[in-house]
C-alpha cells in the first residue's frame, strides 16, 4: 500500500502530524508543499493527505498554489484527506482545500478534519505558556483522526461565511511583502538558523547579516526559532514568548523542508 502526505509547516505542528500519520499508516512519503514549481505524482497511491496550518481562517498562500499546480497523474481514485492544524478558529480552511481539489482536479476530498494545536501567531498574540498541556491534548485528539483515515472514513465539508474567505484573500494578496515589517536587532549572532528554517527560502545571509527577499509566507518560523529572539515584527513581538513544536527541532524541520 502506497501513502503520501504533503505538508506545510512553519513551527513544526503540521510536520509533527504528517510524521505521525506516516508512522501509523505503516509506510509512505512525506513531501513539503513549500517547494516552488509544480509537483507531479508518478506512482499510484492508495492514500493522499494534505496537512497544513490555518492562516487567516483559510489556507496559506503556498498551499493553495501547490494544490492548484499539482499533477495527480493516475491517482483520481485515491482516498484524499486533509488535516488543518489551527490555534483557535479554523474558518474555511478545510472547505477551501475541498473546493480546490474539486474544481482544479475533479477529485473529492474524502475526509477533511481540523486539529487544534498550539496557536503560534506571535504577531497577533502572546504565546500561551501551557505548551505541554496543549501539546498533550492535540496528540490525543490526533489518535481518532488517524483511526478514521485508516478506516477510509468520509466526511462532509461545509463552508462558513464569505467574510472568512475575504479576510483570507486580503492576507494572501499582502503576505509576500509582510517581511518588510520584520527587523533584526544587534543580538543576532549570524547563526543562520532563520535561513535554514524558512520553508520558502525567503531569507539569505549576506555578509553574516540576514536579508528578506519579499516572498514571505508569514509562517513565523524565523521569529520563533531564532535562539536570540533577535527577529521581531514592528514593535509588537519584543516582549512576547516564543513557541516551536516541542517534538520538532530546527534541524529536523529544515531537513524535511530541503
Ligand atoms: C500567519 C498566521 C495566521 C494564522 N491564522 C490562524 C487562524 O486564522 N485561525 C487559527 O485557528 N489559527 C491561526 N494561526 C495558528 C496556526 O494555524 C497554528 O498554530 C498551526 O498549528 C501552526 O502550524 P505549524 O506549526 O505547522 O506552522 C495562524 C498562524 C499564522 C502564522
Ligand atoms: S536565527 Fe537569529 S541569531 Fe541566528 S542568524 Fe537568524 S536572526 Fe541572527
Ligand atoms: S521569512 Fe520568516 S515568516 Fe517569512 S516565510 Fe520565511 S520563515 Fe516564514
Amino acid at each position: 500500500m502506497e501513502n503520501i502526505v504533503f505538508y506545510f509547516s512553519g513551527t513544526g505542528n503540521s510536520l509533527r502530524v504528517a510524521k505521525t500519520l506516516i508512522q501509523e499508516l505503516g509506510s509512505g512519503e512525506i513531501v513539503s508543499m513549500a517547494k516552488p514549481g509544480s509537483y507531479s505524482l508518478i506512482k499510484q497511491y492508495d492514500t493522499i493527505g494534505f496537512v497544513h496550518p490555518v492562516y487567516y481562517w483559510g489556507l496559506p498562500k503556498r498551499v493553495t498554489e501547490f494544490i492548484e499546480n499539482i499533477a495527480l497523474g493516475n491517482n483520481k481514485g485515491a482516498y484524499y484527506y486533509s488535516i488543518a492544524t489551527y490555534g483557535g478558529f479554523v474558518g474555511n480552511a478545510v472547505y477551501q482545500l475541498h473546493e480546490l481539489l474539486r474544481k482544479r482536479h475533479g477529485v473529492k476530498l474524502g475526509y477533511g478534519q481540523k486539529l487544534r494545536m498550539f496557536a503560534n501567531y506571535v504577531v497577533a498574540y502572546d504565546m500561551n505558556e501551557r505548551v505541554d498541556e496543549i501539546t498533550k491534548k492535540s496528540n490525543e485528539k490526533l489518535v481518532p483522526i488517524i483511526n478514521s483515515i485508516k478506516k477510509r472514513k468520509r466526511s462532509n465539508v461545509n463552508k462558513l461565511t464569505r467574510i472568512f474567505e475575504s479576510m483570507n484573500e486580503k492576507f494572501v494578496s499582502e503576505v509576500s511583502n509582510m517581511d518588510k515589517d520584520f527587523s533584526v536587532n544587534s543580538s543576532c549572532t549570524g547563526c543562520g538558523i532563520c535561513e535554514k528554517v524558512c520553508p520558502v527560502k525567503n531569507i539569505e545571509m549576506v555578509n553574516n547579516k540576514i536579508q528578506y527577499r519579499h516572498h514571505c509566507e508569514q509562517c513565523v518560523a524565523c521569529i520563533q526559532f531564532c535562539p536570540q529572539k533577535a527577529i521581531n515584527y514592528k514593535n509588537i513581538t519584543q516582549n512576547r514568548g516564543r513557541y516551536t513544536n516541542p517534538e520538532i527541532n530546527y534541524r529536523e524541520l529544515s531537513g524535511y523542508n530541503r
